[in-house]
């Protein structure tokens, strides 16, 4: 199991025990019901409930009491009944109590919320982690430097730079002979290969490989630049950036899109341009 994928469980963990500590203070908040009573409604439970309450017997109205007795023979006299009433306090446990309707509500609410903070939480994680391997920003396994290179060339003799999705970068070759030496000693050029940031450094458009010129010309205000990015025409400041590159044991390439080299206008072409008729109508902005 990869380190990323250790580093996400560990994550995913996390979130899981934060919602359950969540939920599981909302679940004690909720079962103390002393916690949502006033002291004034718990002294009042504990008072005594009322006096003692006498009730008399009684038998009919005061009318019909008195046709009876004129009616009647006189019966024994019968004493009144005095029923007391004790005041009865029974102490409930949360748990013979049982869940009322608002600790229901109180804990839905609580699980929805921490169960929503969770997620949310692993989505941010998952978007602003970065990126252990593959992907722009990282190292960029191109494959074999042989094979790549290969691909470069036609069989007219032209070239078509090969464009690595991943690295967003265009891979080039160059004659180790005829290369600028401000391209040498700085990890940009090896292997007879440069790879070059699709971004055009005026105002970072993707800047489209034209054929019959063999450069890189930006439709956006008209930048051009040679086979191997050196600055041609147009605003764009510079050259095209490029990228660091390294190889592994197994001879392929690594593009590393976290590192990128700038290096200022070319003042003289090493590579010919344009070597055909340009894709763009004309250059918008300073020249040279
Ligand atoms: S963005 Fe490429 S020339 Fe302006």
């Amino acid at each position: 199991m990869s380190a990323e994928n250790l580093i996400l469980i560990g994550v995913a963990l996390v979130a899981i025990a934060a919602a359950a500590a969540a939920f599981a203070i909302a679940y004690r908040r909720s079962s103390d019901w002393r916690s949502g009573v006033n002291a004034e409604t718990l002294a009042a439970d504990r008072s005594e409930v009322a006096e003692p309450v006498a009730v008399a017997a009684a038998q009919g109205t005061e009318a019909a009491a008195a046709a009876d007795a004129a009616e009647a023979p006189p019966e024994p006299a019968t004493p009144a009944v005095e029923v007391v009433s004790e005041p009865v306090v029974v102490e409930v446990s949360p748990e013979e109590a049982g869940v009322t309707r608002r600790q229901f509500f109180n804990r839905a609410l609580g699980a929805t919320f921490a169960t929503f903070m969770a997620g949310f939480g692993l989505a941010s994680l998952s978007f602003l982690w970065p990126k252990l391997t593959g992907g722009f920003g990282s190292d960029v396994n191109a494959g074999n430097v042989d094979e790549l290179r290969e691909q470069l060339f036609n069989e007219d003799g032209s070239v078509t730079p090969l464009f690595i999705p991943e690295a967003r970068a265009y891979l080039v070759p160059y004659e180790e002979g005829s290369l600028s030496p401000q391209f040498r000693d700085i990890g940009v050029a090896d292997r007879g290969v440069m790879a070059l940031w699709q971004r055009c450094v005026h105002l970072g458009c993707r800047v489209p490989w034209c054929q019959p010129s063999q450069g890189f010309e930006c439709p956006c205000h008209g930048s051009k630049y040679s086979l191997v990015g050196e600055y041609f025409a147009g605003p764009a400041p510079r050259n095209l950036d490029r990228f660091v590159l390294e190889f592994n044991a197994a001879d392929e390439l690594i593009i590393k899109t976290g590192s990128i080299v700038q290096t200022p206008r070319a003042p003289v072409l090493t590579v010919k341009y344009p070597q055909g008729p340009s894709c763009i109508a004309a250059t918008v902005g300073a020249e040279g």
